[in-house]
């Protein structure tokens, strides 16, 4: 799954970062950055994980993790049982790995993780039921064929997952990313105020609250969560789709849809201002509405135009995980999850579409390319540690 950073020559190859001394570190060679200290091991972390720090001021914090890398990496497992005391599966609870086919459920990898919390106290929640990506051919030609079939296909896709796994994962993202993208963005989606996807097609705006309806049938006591990005920084583009998910969320309220909370993904972008007042008020107002509001993905995407240097790089990015998560902290957000924990295996770095576009990796996670804690991490302890 991990593919070589195209700016490392010849890709990193794990034994060489694990065996420590790698010059130039996270992908540097080609940068010429400065020597990075070597990979540490567990004794270079030391002190509590930030799910401790967390914990010690009522706040749930974790991380996206991938079930093949817990079992194959040992440092990486060890990251994650040093800092996440919440586990969200970044591929293994999507629909096409649950339901490759029709009526063929494999829940191994998401088993795996679950498991794997489970022995250590730590929670999984689910991510995500509703999505039109990593959705397979099968269902979307399925939902083509009508709007009873598309109905039956997602009921029976909820049911089945929620039957089996409400008693160990007790928090989902029912419906994700089902705002479309405002006019004169980059992608075909904007068409009205929800996305243009396969589920919007066949069964028109309600597939959203009958989502909710179904999922809230398996279990009176699951968390059921909105999921969306685009909605943190202040720019005209965020506050348009904070009015949209606003709009819904309202309407759903107002019609008694059993919504519990919205997940806030927080992708972040360097490149676009933050203004603190303007998304802790748009916290605010999902909180009038009597939801929680969470945090789920966070990490930090780089402008092109950050200086090179990497201690300067990771204090702008510690910089901005700071003032954002304390303004989250002072609205009422409790629960927090980085998209990974560990820059290596950042999609950041391993996803063309939301890498650098200079060739340079990002590093918007709290542990660098060898696990170490970086700014970022401490910007967030030192948030947390405060709440
Ligand atoms: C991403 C994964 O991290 C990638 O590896 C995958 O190829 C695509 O999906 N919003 C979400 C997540 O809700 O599921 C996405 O995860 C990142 C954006």
């Amino acid at each position: 799954m991990l593919r070589s950073p195209s700016n490392s020559p010849g890709g990193v190859s794990r034994r060489v970062v694990l065996g420590g001394g790698l010059a130039a570190g996270a992908g540097g060679c080609a940068q010429a950055q400065p020597v990075v200290a070597p990979a540490r091991d567990l004794g270079g972390n030391p002190g509590p994980g930030l799910w401790e720090i967390a914990r010690g001021r009522g706040i749930a914090f974790g991380a996206a993790v991938q079930a093949q890398l817990l079992a194959t990496d040992p440092a990486y497992e060890q990251a994650y049982a040093r800092e996440a005391g919440v586990l969200v599966p970044e591929f293994e609870g999507k629909w096409s790995v649950l339901q490759p086919k029709e009526g063929e459920f494999d829940f191994r990898l998401l088993e795996a993780i679950v498991q794997w919390g489970q022995a250590r106290g730590r929670t999984t929640r689910g991510h995500a039921l509703v999505w039109h990506e990593a959705f397979p051919e099968w269902a979307v030609n399925a939902l083509s064929e009508g709007a009873p079939r598309a109905r039956a296909v997602m009921a029976a896709h909820i049911a089945r997952v929620l039957s089996t796994t409400r008693l160990r994962i007790r928090d989902w993202d029912v419906v994700n990313e089902v705002i479309a993208d405002p006019p004169g963005s980059d992608t075909p989606q904007a068409e009205g105020e929800l996305r243009n996807s396969p589920f919007l097609r066949a069964l028109g705006p309600s597939y959203i609250e009958t989502a909710f309806r179904l999922a809230r049938e398996q279990d009176p006591t699951l968390r059921l969560v909105l999921n969306d990005y685009g909605l943190e920084e202040d720019t005209p583009w965020a506050a348009e789709k904070r009015r949209r998910l606003l709009n819904l969320v309202r309407s759903l309220v107002r019609a008694r849809v059993p919504i519990d909370a919205v997940g806030i993904q927080a992708h972040l972008q360097m490149d676009r201002p933050f203004r603190p007042q303007v998304f802790g008020d748009f916290v605010r107002a999902l909180r009038a509405e009597g939801l929680s509001v969470l945090v789920t993905e966070l990490d930090i995407r780089e402008a092109s135009s950050v200086p090179d240097d990497f201690v300067a790089r990771d204090r702008l990015i510690a910089e901005r995980a700071g003032a954002f998560i304390s303004s989250a902290l002072e609205a009422g957000v409790k629960t927090f999850l980085t998209w990974g924990l560990v820059d290596r295996y950042s999609w950041l770095v391993l996803e063309p579409a939301v890498g650098r576009r200079d060739g340079k990796l990002h590093r918007g996670l709290p542990l660098d390319w060898e696990y170490n804690r970086k700014e970022m991490w401490r910007a967030m302890a030192r948030a947390f540690a405060s709440a």
